[in-house]
């Protein structure tokens, strides 16, 4: 049984195939067409999944699309009456969703007659439930979906059991968790498609001040889990303003907040203009709102279900800093978000979804780890390194063996240098998870500072994440739950804090990925190598990337080695070292 799963004309679009219950490959469109965030239809994921389960289209037995045209049809009805220019968005967006076989046929090359699969619709926070309890190890638990809008509803919830899902309860449009952070990170000056990450860790910098205030913005009703304060907003009046049709675009989202928050909270932020405390304070008071909603809900939620484990999906998900808090502010024992977490994920619950709800096959899977997109043979990485200008560069170009591989790399790491690592198959999801990392020295306080002036270029206030070794995270943080997915975010113990100064953050948090040796051998082997040499099993792990989507293919990390002031290159089993008139040079010893 072969199941293609296709996230198209929304954010992240995606693709995902599952063959025989078991997830065999899933990548985002942005790997490929190089534009982050990309909308429009995955043409190049889907052909990548094929080629990767080695099947034809014509093979393929179900196609699931993560987005339901019926799901509420009386509320989109009721707002698409009131708001004309909704609806002939809406419209648009729907005659897409009908042309998808057509798209399919084109991406392919083939008359749309010879594509046999049968199609299903799955509703959006059905497709991201699936994609998180499907995949998640355990039998039973409690499972939220959580973002900005999709189907028009913004929350759902269910119990898992077995290949079942059961939906207790869902929050509409345009009640909304996600447009809520979405409209504060804008009031705040930032604007960009994504840029929620960046005021998350604005938050840790200010003070929860406006309580009082935000508690009006998002209000908690017992029943029905949350509302919006609707005169905080503008998108229940215009529509949600979201450009996400085009592949070659990066999604916009118009203003989604009101003249009335600017009249409670202060004039907005310019982007442009400084950061100053009453913007930290904004950040650290909108963040700590969600986190008593969010926990409100999974409180209810744990009460109504009775489960110990809880899995978690949709974009309000990937926030790690309440993720980490679950532990301690509900009763939940054990928490699962996989990697993907926001609409790129939707591929893999939709292909799941279909699978175990709609086809009532049992589950035998369990995502362990994120290397499901692409990767190269070392004979693919030997042609792009010959046909690169290292070939002509006079740098230092020598293939090893792993173990002597993963020692000279940790040696480079301890002596202050910046390293890019690219080994196997790219990581599922938004976060670098050591195949696609950036990889330096966590002891140097100067290493945040370093890499964003040599390759990043981010805000100084946004936090760098440590990569520890499983086995070592309690010795280094509060709690040794696994995070093998950059998902939750721990406190550093406190007598720590100063052995990993640049990925701690400025509350003494981080946001951690723990390595098993199971899931990714050659990572884990480079950090116990880095702990051999300096009595750390941490390092500092950024995406392998400079302003654009994480690089997928050797001849993009070679790209990106060459034009930032990166001073090692690892591609599978070679390293190659700048001459220092290149790099940025080593620091002096830690
Ligand atoms: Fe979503």
């Amino acid at each position: 049984m072969r199941i293609l799963g296709i996230n198209a004309y929304h954010g992240n679009s995606s693709a995902a195939i599952v063959c025989d219950g078991r997830l065999v490959a899933a990548v985002e469109e942005e790997r490929f067409n190089r534009v982050k965030y990309a909308a429009g239809f995955p043409a190049q994921a889907i052909r990548y999944c094929l080629a990767e389960a080695g099947i034809p289209i014509e093979e393929v037995d179900h196609i699931a699309i993560p987005r339901d045209p019926w799901a509420r049809l009386g509320t989109k009805l009721l707002f698409a009456l009131r708001m004309p220019r909704f609806a002939r968005e809406r419209a648009k967006v729907l005659a897409r969703f009908t042309g998808i076989p057509v798209a399919l046929a084109a991406a392919l090359d083939l008359d749309p007659q010879r594509i046999r699969a049968r199609f299903h619709r799955v509703e959006h926070h059905q497709a991201h439930l699936a994609s998180t309890f499907f995949v998640s190890p355990f039998e039973r638990a409690a499972v939220l979906s959580a973002d900005g809008l999709g189907d028009f509803a913004s929350t759902m919830w269910a119990t898992g059991e077995g290949n079942r899902l059961r939906v207790h309860g869902a929050v509409a449009f345009p009640h909304s968790l996600g447009m809520y952070y979405t409209a504060v990170t804008q009031y705040l000056g930032f604007w960009k498609f994504g840029d929620e990450y960046k005021v998350m860790g604005l938050a840790a910098y200010g003070e929860p001040a406006y309580l009082d205030e935000f508690r009006r913005i998002v209000r908690t009703r017992a029943a029905a889990g949350f509302r919006l304060g609707l005169e905080y907003f503008v998108h229940h009046r215009t529509g949600p303003d979201m450009t996400w049709h085009e592949a070659d675009k990066t999604p916009e989202i118009g203003r989604l907040f009101s003249d009335h928050m600017e009249k409670r909270l202060g004039s907005t932020r310019a982007g442009d203009e400084p950061v100053e405390q009453r913007h930290r304070n904004v950040a650290a008071t909108m963040q700590a709102r969600l986190e008593e909603v969010l926990f409100g809900l999974l409180r209810d939620l744990h009460k109504r279900t009775a489960q110990r484990a809880l899995c978690l999906a949709g974009g309000v998900a990937f926030n790690c800093v309440a993720n980490g808090k679950i532990f301690d502010c509900t009763p939940f024992e054990q928490v699962y978000v996989q990697p993907a977490a926001g609409d790129a994920g939707l591929a893999v619950g939709a292909a799941l979804y279909v699978h175990h709800q709609v086809l009532g096959q049992p589950r035998s899977f369990v995502m362990e780890h994120a290397y499901w997109g692409p990767g190269y043979s070392p004979e693919q990485i030997r042609q792009a390194l010959a046909h690169s200008r290292i070939a002509a560069s006079g740098f230092a170009i020598a293939e090893l063996p792993e173990e002597e591989l993963a020692k000279a790399a940790a040696q480079e790491i301890a002596e202050g240098k910046i390293l890019g690592w690219f080994q196997g198959r790219t990581e599922w999801g938004p976060r670098a998870l050591g195949n696609r990392s950036i990889v330096a020295d966590p002891r140097r306080p100067e290493m945040k500072r370093i890499l964003n002036e040599r390759i990043k270029h981010r805000e100084t206030f946004r936090p760098f994440a440590p990569s520890v070794l499983e086995e070592a995270t309690g010795e280094y943080f509060e709690r040794a739950y696994p995070s093998p997915f950059m998902t939750l975010a721990y406190a550093v113990r406190p007598e720590k804090r100063a052995a990993i100064p640049a990925p701690t953050h400025v509350d003494g948090t981080g946001r951690l990925q723990t390595v098993s040796r199971a899931a990714n051998p050659r990572y884990w082997r480079l950090i116990r190598e880095f702990a051999n040499l300096t009595g750390v099993p941490v390092v500092l792990n950024t995406s392998f990337n400079e302003n654009e989507p994480i690089v997928c293919r050797p001849e993009e990390a070679i790209d990106c080695f060459l034009r930032t002031k990166m001073d090692v290159l690892v591609l599978g089993d070679t390293i190659v070292r700048k001459p220092a008139s290149a790099a940025g040079g080593g620091l002096p010893a830690a």
